[in-house]
């Protein structure tokens, strides 16, 4: 396995398009229009998770290095009336999906509609009864379809399509062409009728959209509230007959699950029964020093040395000025239990927050295993997220036994505290 072109930094720009080599002639200026498009081009790159190719020029994701057989290709399809969280629930379910190696993407028809056609559109041109707002609309819901399409065909996992798709029509339009292309598709539909929840979400996002810049406060809202109602005079809920469904009401009271089969689409239904929107704090943080840190040898199971007993000291005075004292949760291991001591919380502990699994080198220094294990080191420098330890674990291995983890501050709603270890930690905070 080789990285893809990014992996060479080196970059140019041929009408537009990246290769790998840098043939601009020493001191020769480049054209500003080069310029531009080359920096879009590095930006593409460098914000984007690297793909991992084969040698023979196959896309790999994390999940087929991970060894399931068979790549997942997936759309889902979000369903509901505006300010009804859909785009929220899309990208906390993407981020979920990266995070566990799908390669995964947002479609949001809004942006294609702001981008193209203006942010500035007033109701009227969300009125079902207006020919040339629904027209205009149905190009930009095609031309966002297109796109996923297109993407799903350069190797996408999971796309995410973020519409209302209120109507039949156009959710029987999306399935056929989803379907033509292979792909298994789910409708996501948000329902919500608390009123309470419904005017909090046109306060906190809607308000801030490019749609309403300029616009006083109080036209925005009346504004939405008459866009919505446009929704609502065409809105058809979707029903058993159109396949596979999960609706969540009420953003989470109740989850309904319609024909959910196989692996991906279940842990989605599961993540979306889990999700919420209540705002609370997640502090990562690594154990103190402990006495084989201070040897600089990795595994083990030392006590905290004189320096990391101080960390502990610190970390107790921190939270002693909370009044809401946030849940601890440590590893099994003894310097993160000795790091939550003096916090004056009972710590639960997770066997899956203990630190990666180092195998045959558990208790040797990173100068050890380079002399004595030379071609471990090397492989470990090579690609450190697929490297397993010889009997022991790779990164991914712990990203896979994290998920509980994951699921679980999700669902928290009070502050947690999470004291583990480095490579455990690296993999939440992603
Ligand atoms: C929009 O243009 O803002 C949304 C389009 C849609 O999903 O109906």
């Amino acid at each position: 396995v080789r990285r893809s072109a990014s992996a060479s930094r080196s970059v140019v720009v041929n009408d537009g398009k990246v290769s790998k080599s840098c043939p601009v002639p020493r001191g020769q200026p480049m054209p500003s229009t080069a310029i531009q498009t080359m920096t879009k081009a590095v930006l593409r790159l460098i914000t984007k998770p690297l793909p991992l190719v084969s040698e023979e020029g196959k896309l790999l994701t994390v999940s087929s290095l991970d060894g399931r057989a068979e790549a997942s290709r997936l759309a889902l399809v979000m369903v509901g009336l505006p300010a009804r969280g859909k785009t929220h629930m899309a990208r906390r379910v993407a981020r979920y999906l990266r995070w566990l190696g799908m390669r995964t993407h947002v479609f949001n028809v809004g942006n294609y509609r702001r981008q193209h056609l203006g942010s500035h559109k007033d109701h009227n041109f969300f009125d079902p009864n207006n020919a040339e707002g629904l027209a205009a609309r149905e190009r930009m819901a095609i031309a966002a379809l297109d796109d996923m399409l297109q993407w799903f065909a350069e190797g996408g996992e999971v796309g995410i399509y973020d519409a209302t798709n209120t109507t039949l029509e156009r959710r029987r339009l999306l399935s056929s062409r989803i379907r033509a292309h292979g792909l298994d598709r789910v409708f996501v539909e948000s329902v919500c009728e608390d009123e309470a929840v419904i005017a909090s979400n046109i306060r906190q996002t809607k308000l801030h959209m490019p749609d309403y810049s300029g616009v006083d406060p109080v036209d925005a809202v009346s504004d939405f509230r008459a866009r919505i109602a446009h929704y609502e005079q065409a809105y058809e809920p979707v029903d058993e007959s159109e396949g596979s469904f999960v609706r969540v009401i009420d953003v989470g009271r109740k989850v309904v699950a319609h024909r959910i089969q196989g692996y991906l689409p279940s842990r989605i239904v599961y993540f979306l029964m889990n999700l919420h929107t209540e705002p609370r704090s997640i502090w990562l943080t690594r154990h103190g020093e402990s006495d084989f840190n201070e040897d600089n040898r990795v595994g083990g199971d030392a006590d905290l040395s004189n320096p990391g007993k101080a960390f502990a000291r610190a970390l107790a005075e921190h939270f002693s000025a909370f009044s809401v004292k946030p849940r601890v949760w440590t590893s099994t291991l003894a310097r993160t239990k000795q790091t939550a001591a003096l916090l004056g919380v009972r710590a639960e502990e997770w066997r899956a927050l203990d630190e990666i699994d180092a195998g045959d080198c558990d208790g040797m220094s990173y100068e050890e295993i380079r002399r004595v294990l030379p071609h471990e080191h090397a492989a470990r420098r090579e690609n450190k997220l697929t490297y397993r330890y010889p009997r022991g674990e790779s990164y991914l291995d712990v990203i896979r036994r994290l998920e509980p983890v994951i699921i679980e501050l999700e669902r928290e709603r009070r502050p947690v505290l999470v004291i583990a270890h480095q490579a455990v930690l690296r993999a939440l905070y992603a």
